[in-house]
C-alpha cells in the first residue's frame, strides 16, 4: 500500500505539531521554532500536496467481498452462524492497517507526545501529528491546524457549545436544530439554552416524514438566528441534507453553521472547503478507526476566536499562579495527554479510507444500500422502512431503520442475532425523531464497504424466518 506521502519536516517532526512552550523549544535547540513557523506559514499547502498524491494501490481494490480479508473480525461464527455485521452506523469494524498501527505504537514507540526530547517521544509526536494531517486530507481541510482532536463527535459539539456558544449566545438568541438530530446534537444545546435563555427551534419533517422540511427550515430563519446545527446524514432516516442550501441561508442571516458529519465522513466525499460550514464533527470509530477519538473541524478564524474549554497541560502558552495564556488552535482545545494510540489508529483509518477513494466508497454504498432497501421492502407489506426511497435527488445512506407491524424491534434484533445477523434496535439516540415517527423504537440494518449482497440476502432470509417464528407463536397462542 502506498502511503499518502505527507510531507514531514526534516527534523522528523510533523509540520503541524502543536507548539511546545517557547522556552522549551529553544532549549531543544535545532530548528524546531523555525519549523513551527514554516508549518504555520505553509499550512494551506500541506493537505493540497497530500491530496494530489492520493493515488494508491488501494484505489484499485474492489469493495465488498475483496475487502473482507482486511477485517479479521468478520471471519467468525456468531451463534453457530457466519457473522453478518450490519450495525455499521453504530460503529464500523477496523481493518488490519488500523490494528497494526495501534499495535506498533505500543510495541515500538510508546511515549507521551509534544513533551519529551527523547527519540520515542519524537516518534510518537510525529505519528500523532501525521494522523491529524491524514484526517485533514480525508475531510478536505486546507490545513491541519483546523483539525481539533477530541474524544468523539459528542465532545466536539459540547466543545463548541461551551466555548463559542457560551461567549456568543445570549437570551432570546435562536438556535436552529431539527427533530431528526442525534442526542449528541440536541442535549449540548439544551444545556446551553438553559444557561443563557436562548430559544431552540426545530426543523420538522416533511409530511411523509422521510426527511427534513426545508420550507419549514427557511421559515424558522430570522435575524435572531445565531446558530444552525444539523445532521448531514441522518442515522435513522438515511436522508442527506442539502448543505449548500443550508449554508447559503446561514450566511444570509449571519448565523454560524455546525454540521454533524458522523454518518457522512465515513461514507461519502466530504470537503469542508466547499461545505460552507463553520464546524463539522465526526467520530473515528464510525470510519474504520478506534473508539475514544474523533474530530472537530473548524474554520481557522472561528477556532481562533474561541476561548479554551478544558484547562490543563498542553493547551497553554504560559502558566502563572494566578493566570495563564493559551496556545493557538488546535492545541488550545486539546488539554491533557491525548488518546495517542487511538489518534494514530484514526490516522491510519483516514489514510486507508481515503486511499480506497471516497467517490468509490459512496458509489458502492449507494448500490448496496439500494439493494438492502429493496430486498427489505419486499419481505412483507408489514415492513415499514423510514426515510426517503433510494434513487431520489439527494440519495440516501446505506442504512435502513425499520419496523415490522406487530413485532417489537428488540425482539426482531434478538432473533436476527441468533441467526448471526447483527443489527441495532432501540431509539438509536434519536428519541424525539422516533416520537415524530410514532414509534418508540426501530431496528436498523446499516451496511458498509465490506458488506456484500449475499449478506443482505442472509439478513432478509433471517428476517423472514423471524416474522414467521413470531406469527407461528402468536397463532399457537390464540
Ligand atoms: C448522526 C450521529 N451524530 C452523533 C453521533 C454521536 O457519535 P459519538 O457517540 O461517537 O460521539 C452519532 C453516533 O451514533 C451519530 O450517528
Amino acid at each position: 500500500m502506498r502511503s499518502l506521502s505527507l510531507p514531514i519536516s526534516t527534523s522528523g517532526r510533523a509540520p503541524c505539531a502543536p507548539a511546545m512552550s517557547k522556552r522549551g523549544m529553544f532549549i531543544q535547540g535545532s530548528n524546531w521554532w523555525k519549523l513551527r513557523r514554516e508549518a504555520v506559514a505553509h499550512g494551506a499547502d500541506i493537505t493540497a500536496s497530500a491530496r494530489s498524491s492520493s493515488s494508491s494501490s488501494l484505489s484499485q481494490l474492489a469493495l465488498g467481498e475483496s475487502l473482507r480479508a482486511e477485517f479479521p473480525i468478520l471471519d467468525q461464527q456468531v451463534n453457530g452462524q457466519p457473522l453478518v455485521y450490519l450495525d455499521n452506523a453504530a460503529t464500523s469494524q477496523k481493518p488490519r492497517v488500523v490494528l497494526e498501527a495501534m499495535s506498533r505504537c505500543y510495541t515500538e514507540y510508546n511515549a507521551n507526545v509534544h513533551r519529551g526530547v527523547h527519540a520515542l517521544s519524537a516518534k510518537a509526536t510525529q505519528e500523532y501529528e501525521q494522523a491529524r494531517e491524514k484526517v485533514a486530507v480525508l475531510i478536505g481541510a486546507s490545513t491541519c491546524r483546523e483539525v481539533v482532536i477530541v474524544r468523539n463527535a459528542t465532545e466536539g459539539i459540547n466543545l463548541v457549545a461551551n466555548t463559542w456558544g457560551s461567549a456568543n449566545i445570549k437570551q432570546g438568541d435562536e438556535i436552529i436544530l431539527s427533530v431528526a438530530e442525534h442526542h449528541a446534537n440536541l442535549v449540548p444545546w439544551q444545556l446551553l439554552a438553559a444557561r443563557t435563555g436562548a430559544v431552540l427551534r426545530h426543523v420538522r419533517l416533511t409530511p411523509d416524514k422521510s426527511q427534513l422540511d426545508m420550507d419549514h427550515f427557511r421559515s424558522l430563519l430570522s435575524p435572531r438566528t445565531r446558530l444552525i446545527s444539523l445532521v448531514h446524514v441522518s442515522n435513522v432516516l438515511g436522508c442527506v441534507l442539502d448543505t449548500a442550501y443550508v449554508a447559503e441561508q446561514a450566511r444570509r442571516v449571519g448565523a454560524k453553521l455546525l454540521l454533524d458529519c458522523c454518518q457522512s465522513v465515513p461514507h461519502m466525499p466530504v470537503d469542508v472547503r466547499s461545505l460552507g460550514a463553520d464546524w463539522i464533527v465526526a467520530s473515528s470509530h464510525k470510519f474504520c478507526g478506534p473508539s475514544g477519538v474523533g474530530i472537530l473541524w473548524g474554520r481557522y478564524e472561528v477556532l481562533e476566536s474561541m476561548d479554551p474549554w478544558m484547562g490543563g497541560g498542553e493547551m497553554i502558552a504560559d502558566v502563572h499562579l494566578d493566570h495563564s495564556t493559551f496556545a493557538m488552535p488546535p492545541t488550545r482545545f486539546e488539554a491533557g495527554t491525548p488518546a495517542i494510540a487511538e489518534t494514530i489508529g484514526m490516522g491510519a483509518a483516514a489514510e486507508w479510507l481515503y486511499g480506497l477513494g471516497m467517490e468509490r466508497v459512496h458509489a458502492y454504498e449507494e448500490k448496496i444500500g439500494t439493494y438492502l432497501y429493496e430486498r427489505l421492502a419486499a419481505v412483507s407489506p408489514r415492513v415499514t422502512i423510514y426515510g426517503p426511497r433510494p434513487g431520489g435527488p439527494r440519495g440516501r445512506a446505506s442504512l435502513a431503520a425499520f419496523n415490522v407491524e406487530g413485532l417489537h424491534a428488540t425482539d426482531v434484533s434478538t432473533l436476527l442475532d441468533m441467526a448471526g445477523v447483527a443489527v441495532r434496535s432501540g431509539h438509536h439516540c434519536a428519541q424525539p425523531l422516533h416520537r415524530e415517527l410514532g414509534v418508540s423504537a426501530s431496528a436498523r440494518a446499516s451496511a458498509y464497504i465490506y458488506n456484500t449482497e449475499a449478506e443482505v440476502d442472509k439478513f432478509v432470509e433471517a428476517l423472514t424466518d423471524t416474522i414467521k417464528f413470531f406469527d407461528d407463536m402468536h397463532g399457537a397462542a390464540s
